[in-house]
Protein backbone atom coordinates (compact mmCIF):
# COMPACT_ATOMS: atom_id res chain seq x y z
CA UNK A 1 0.00 0.00 0.00
CA UNK A 2 1.19 3.72 -0.98
CA UNK A 3 -0.36 6.79 -1.16
CA UNK A 4 -0.67 9.87 -3.61
CA UNK A 5 -2.71 12.64 -3.82
CA UNK A 6 -5.89 14.65 -4.56
CA UNK A 7 -7.78 18.59 -4.97
CA UNK A 8 -10.93 20.16 -4.52
CA UNK A 9 -14.03 19.90 -6.71
CA UNK A 10 -16.13 22.66 -6.79
CA UNK A 11 -19.10 21.88 -9.20
CA UNK A 12 -20.65 19.87 -11.24
CA UNK A 13 -23.56 17.62 -9.26
CA UNK A 14 -24.76 16.18 -12.45
CA UNK A 15 -22.12 13.36 -12.95
CA UNK A 16 -20.26 14.51 -16.00
CA UNK A 17 -18.37 11.11 -17.64
CA UNK A 18 -14.57 11.61 -17.12
CA UNK A 19 -13.31 11.74 -20.79
CA UNK A 20 -12.13 8.27 -21.99
CA UNK A 21 -8.80 9.78 -22.88
CA UNK A 22 -8.48 10.57 -18.88
CA UNK A 23 -9.22 7.66 -18.00
CA UNK A 24 -6.55 5.57 -20.27
CA UNK A 25 -3.95 7.81 -19.22
CA UNK A 26 -5.26 7.04 -15.40
CA UNK A 27 -4.96 3.55 -16.20
CA UNK A 28 -1.67 3.48 -18.00
CA UNK A 29 0.10 5.28 -15.19
CA UNK A 30 -1.29 2.67 -12.97
CA UNK A 31 -0.24 0.31 -14.74
CA UNK A 32 2.89 1.18 -15.24
CA UNK A 33 3.65 1.41 -11.65
CA UNK A 34 1.80 -1.37 -10.26
CA UNK A 35 5.00 -3.79 -9.77
CA UNK A 36 6.92 -1.16 -8.03
CA UNK A 37 3.49 -0.28 -5.84
CA UNK A 38 3.06 -3.32 -4.74
CA UNK A 39 6.77 -3.87 -3.20
CA UNK A 40 6.74 -0.42 -1.53
CA UNK A 41 6.32 -0.68 1.83
CA UNK A 42 3.28 0.36 4.18
CA UNK A 43 4.17 4.43 4.48
CA UNK A 44 3.19 4.37 8.28
CA UNK A 45 2.01 0.91 9.30
CA UNK A 46 0.51 1.38 12.51
CA UNK A 47 -1.60 4.05 11.24
CA UNK A 48 -2.67 1.69 8.49
CA UNK A 49 -3.37 -1.19 11.23
CA UNK A 50 -5.61 1.05 12.83
CA UNK A 51 -7.70 1.81 9.91
CA UNK A 52 -8.03 -2.06 9.44
CA UNK A 53 -9.07 -2.28 12.94
CA UNK A 54 -11.79 0.20 12.89
CA UNK A 55 -12.69 -0.96 9.58
CA UNK A 56 -13.26 -4.67 10.99
CA UNK A 57 -15.37 -3.06 13.75
CA UNK A 58 -18.09 -2.21 10.75
CA UNK A 59 -18.13 -5.76 8.89
CA UNK A 60 -20.14 -8.53 9.23
CA UNK A 61 -20.18 -11.98 8.21
CA UNK A 62 -23.38 -11.24 5.98
CA UNK A 63 -22.13 -7.94 4.19
CA UNK A 64 -21.48 -7.66 0.87
CA UNK A 65 -18.44 -5.16 0.57
CA UNK A 66 -17.24 -2.84 -2.62
CA UNK A 67 -13.90 -1.58 -2.69
CA UNK A 68 -12.87 0.90 -5.62
CA UNK A 69 -9.57 1.72 -6.13
CA UNK A 70 -8.46 -1.89 -4.54
CA UNK A 71 -5.16 -1.46 -5.85
CA UNK A 72 -3.12 -4.59 -5.82
CA UNK A 73 -5.42 -6.00 -2.86
CA UNK A 74 -3.81 -5.88 0.42
CA UNK A 75 -6.98 -4.48 2.23
CA UNK A 76 -9.65 -7.01 0.52
CA UNK A 77 -7.52 -9.59 1.48
CA UNK A 78 -7.01 -8.64 5.21
CA UNK A 79 -11.07 -7.73 5.48
CA UNK A 80 -12.13 -10.87 3.21
CA UNK A 81 -12.62 -13.84 5.62
CA UNK A 82 -15.08 -11.83 7.76
CA UNK A 83 -17.93 -10.84 5.21
CA UNK A 84 -19.58 -12.83 2.94
CA UNK A 85 -18.29 -11.06 -0.72
CA UNK A 86 -16.41 -8.31 -1.60
CA UNK A 87 -16.34 -6.63 -4.98
CA UNK A 88 -13.01 -5.32 -5.67
CA UNK A 89 -12.60 -3.34 -8.86
CA UNK A 90 -9.67 -0.68 -10.02
CA UNK A 91 -8.73 0.65 -13.42
CA UNK A 92 -5.83 -0.45 -14.01
CA UNK A 93 -5.25 -4.62 -15.29
CA UNK A 94 -1.49 -4.10 -13.60
CA UNK A 95 -2.84 -3.44 -10.19
CA UNK A 96 -5.64 -6.39 -10.78
CA UNK A 97 -3.29 -9.07 -11.64
CA UNK A 98 -0.98 -8.26 -8.72
CA UNK A 99 -4.28 -8.70 -6.65
CA UNK A 100 -5.31 -11.67 -8.08
CA UNK A 101 -2.55 -13.20 -7.79
CA UNK A 102 -2.05 -12.35 -4.19
CA UNK A 103 -5.67 -13.18 -3.01
CA UNK A 104 -4.66 -16.59 -4.78
CA UNK A 105 -1.42 -17.16 -2.54
CA UNK A 106 -3.78 -16.83 0.54
CA UNK A 107 -6.79 -18.98 -0.62
CA UNK A 108 -8.84 -16.20 -0.25
CA UNK A 109 -11.94 -17.06 -2.89
CA UNK A 110 -14.87 -14.69 -2.26
CA UNK A 111 -13.50 -11.67 -3.48
CA UNK A 112 -14.52 -10.67 -7.16
CA UNK A 113 -11.97 -8.66 -9.17
CA UNK A 114 -13.45 -6.42 -11.96
CA UNK A 115 -11.46 -3.68 -13.74
CA UNK A 116 -13.70 -0.43 -14.51
CA UNK A 117 -13.29 2.98 -13.67
CA UNK A 118 -15.99 4.10 -11.12
CA UNK A 119 -17.68 6.02 -13.57
CA UNK A 120 -18.73 2.72 -15.47
CA UNK A 121 -19.45 0.82 -12.89
CA UNK A 122 -22.93 -0.55 -12.55
CA UNK A 123 -24.29 -1.09 -9.13
CA UNK A 124 -27.40 -0.85 -7.67
CA UNK A 125 -29.52 1.39 -5.52
CA UNK A 126 -29.12 0.78 -2.39
CA UNK A 127 -27.75 -3.01 -2.41
CA UNK A 128 -24.06 -2.43 -1.15
CA UNK A 129 -23.64 -2.68 2.89
CA UNK A 130 -19.87 -1.14 2.92
CA UNK A 131 -17.95 0.70 0.72
CA UNK A 132 -14.20 1.26 0.71
CA UNK A 133 -12.00 3.77 -0.80
CA UNK A 134 -8.59 3.82 0.10
CA UNK A 135 -6.14 6.57 -1.32
CA UNK A 136 -8.54 7.24 -3.94
CA UNK A 137 -10.59 10.22 -3.48
CA UNK A 138 -8.10 12.52 -3.94
CA UNK A 139 -7.28 11.10 -7.55
CA UNK A 140 -11.04 11.50 -9.04
CA UNK A 141 -11.51 14.40 -11.23
CA UNK A 142 -14.93 14.92 -9.02
CA UNK A 143 -14.54 13.51 -5.71
CA UNK A 144 -17.84 14.97 -5.23
CA UNK A 145 -19.52 13.10 -8.21
CA UNK A 146 -18.32 10.12 -7.03
CA UNK A 147 -19.40 10.51 -3.28
CA UNK A 148 -22.85 10.82 -4.40
CA UNK A 149 -22.75 7.80 -6.59
CA UNK A 150 -21.71 5.88 -3.62
CA UNK A 151 -24.36 7.43 -1.06
CA UNK A 152 -26.96 5.97 -3.87
CA UNK A 153 -25.37 2.62 -4.05
CA UNK A 154 -25.45 2.31 -0.33
CA UNK A 155 -27.86 0.01 2.16
CA UNK A 156 -29.74 2.35 4.43
CA UNK A 157 -27.35 2.67 7.42
CA UNK A 158 -24.62 1.35 5.11
CA UNK A 159 -21.17 2.96 5.32
CA UNK A 160 -18.31 4.61 3.12
CA UNK A 161 -14.70 3.77 4.69
CA UNK A 162 -11.92 6.40 3.23
CA UNK A 163 -8.33 7.06 3.82
CA UNK A 164 -7.81 10.52 1.55
CA UNK A 165 -4.59 12.65 1.19
CA UNK A 166 -5.79 16.35 1.89
CA UNK A 167 -2.85 18.16 0.28
CA UNK A 168 -4.19 21.23 0.95
CA UNK A 169 -3.55 21.21 4.37
CA UNK A 170 0.06 21.35 4.59
CA UNK A 171 0.87 21.35 0.33
CA UNK A 172 -1.63 23.64 -1.13
CA UNK A 173 1.38 24.59 -3.60
CA UNK A 174 0.83 21.48 -4.69
CA UNK A 175 -2.16 22.20 -7.06
CA UNK A 176 0.55 24.42 -9.06
CA UNK A 177 3.05 21.63 -9.50
CA UNK A 178 0.72 18.72 -9.85
CA UNK A 179 -0.85 19.66 -13.45
CA UNK A 180 2.96 19.83 -14.82
CA UNK A 181 4.00 16.19 -13.20
CA UNK A 182 0.86 15.00 -13.99
CA UNK A 183 1.43 16.82 -17.99
CA UNK A 184 4.96 14.96 -18.17
CA UNK A 185 3.01 11.36 -17.09
CA UNK A 186 5.07 11.63 -13.89
CA UNK A 187 2.04 11.75 -11.89
CA UNK A 188 -1.48 10.99 -12.05
CA UNK A 189 -4.37 14.00 -11.91
CA UNK A 190 -4.07 14.65 -7.73
CA UNK A 191 -6.48 16.95 -6.65
CA UNK A 192 -5.76 19.78 -3.85
CA UNK A 193 -8.39 20.15 -0.89
CA UNK A 194 -8.53 20.25 3.09
CA UNK A 195 -10.20 17.78 5.66
CA UNK A 196 -12.60 20.03 5.79
CA UNK A 197 -13.32 20.47 2.41
CA UNK A 198 -13.56 16.59 2.44
CA UNK A 199 -15.74 16.53 5.82
CA UNK A 200 -18.47 18.63 3.40
CA UNK A 201 -18.26 16.99 0.45
CA UNK A 202 -19.45 13.90 2.52
CA UNK A 203 -22.06 15.78 4.51
CA UNK A 204 -23.51 17.56 1.03
CA UNK A 205 -23.85 14.21 -0.06
CA UNK A 206 -26.42 13.53 2.37
CA UNK A 207 -23.97 11.40 5.17
CA UNK A 208 -23.04 11.92 8.71
CA UNK A 209 -19.52 11.63 9.89
CA UNK A 210 -19.60 8.04 12.09
CA UNK A 211 -15.52 8.36 12.53
CA UNK A 212 -12.70 10.87 11.78
CA UNK A 213 -9.17 10.36 12.21
CA UNK A 214 -5.84 11.87 11.17
CA UNK A 215 -2.72 10.18 12.82
CA UNK A 216 -1.44 13.94 12.45
CA UNK A 217 -1.70 17.41 10.34
CA UNK A 218 -0.26 16.29 6.91
CA UNK A 219 -1.36 12.90 6.72
CA UNK A 220 -4.14 11.10 5.27
CA UNK A 221 -7.82 11.34 6.62
CA UNK A 222 -9.32 8.48 7.35
CA UNK A 223 -13.13 8.74 7.90
CA UNK A 224 -16.09 6.51 7.80
CA UNK A 225 -19.15 8.43 6.90
CA UNK A 226 -22.77 6.87 7.33
CA UNK A 227 -25.97 6.72 5.37
CA UNK A 228 -28.86 7.61 7.24
CA UNK A 229 -30.78 3.98 8.89
CA UNK A 230 -33.99 5.44 7.49
CA UNK A 231 -34.79 4.86 3.09
CA UNK A 232 -35.30 8.43 2.82
CA UNK A 233 -31.68 8.78 4.33
C1 LIG B 1 -3.01 5.22 -4.70
S1 LIG B 1 -3.63 3.75 -5.38
C2 LIG B 1 -4.47 3.05 -3.95
C3 LIG B 1 -4.63 1.57 -4.06
C4 LIG B 1 -5.22 0.91 -2.79
N1 LIG B 1 -6.55 1.39 -2.52
C5 LIG B 1 -4.31 1.16 -1.62
O1 LIG B 1 -4.75 1.79 -0.65
O2 LIG B 1 -3.17 0.70 -1.67
C6 LIG B 1 -5.02 4.30 -6.32
C7 LIG B 1 -5.70 3.18 -7.10
O3 LIG B 1 -6.91 3.70 -7.65
C8 LIG B 1 -7.03 3.27 -8.99
N2 LIG B 1 -7.85 4.28 -9.68
C9 LIG B 1 -7.50 5.56 -10.00
N3 LIG B 1 -8.52 6.20 -10.58
C10 LIG B 1 -9.55 5.30 -10.64
C11 LIG B 1 -10.90 5.35 -11.14
N4 LIG B 1 -11.39 6.47 -11.70
N5 LIG B 1 -11.68 4.26 -11.05
C12 LIG B 1 -11.19 3.11 -10.47
N6 LIG B 1 -9.93 3.00 -9.98
C13 LIG B 1 -9.13 4.08 -10.07
C14 LIG B 1 -5.61 3.14 -9.49
O4 LIG B 1 -5.49 2.25 -10.57
C15 LIG B 1 -4.89 2.64 -8.24
O5 LIG B 1 -4.86 1.23 -8.19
Amino acid sequence: MNTATLETGGAPRAAPKQPMGKMDSAAKFWDKVAERYAKSPVADEAAYRKKLDVTRGYLRPDMDVLELGCGTGSTAIVHAPHVKHIRAVDISSGMLAIAKRKAEAANIDNITFEQSTIDDLEVADGSVDVVLALSLLHLLEDRDVAIARVHKMLKPGGVFVTSTACLGETMGWFRYVGPVGKFFRVIPLVRVFSPDDLKQSFIRAGFAIDYDWQPRKGKAVFIVAKKNETLSG
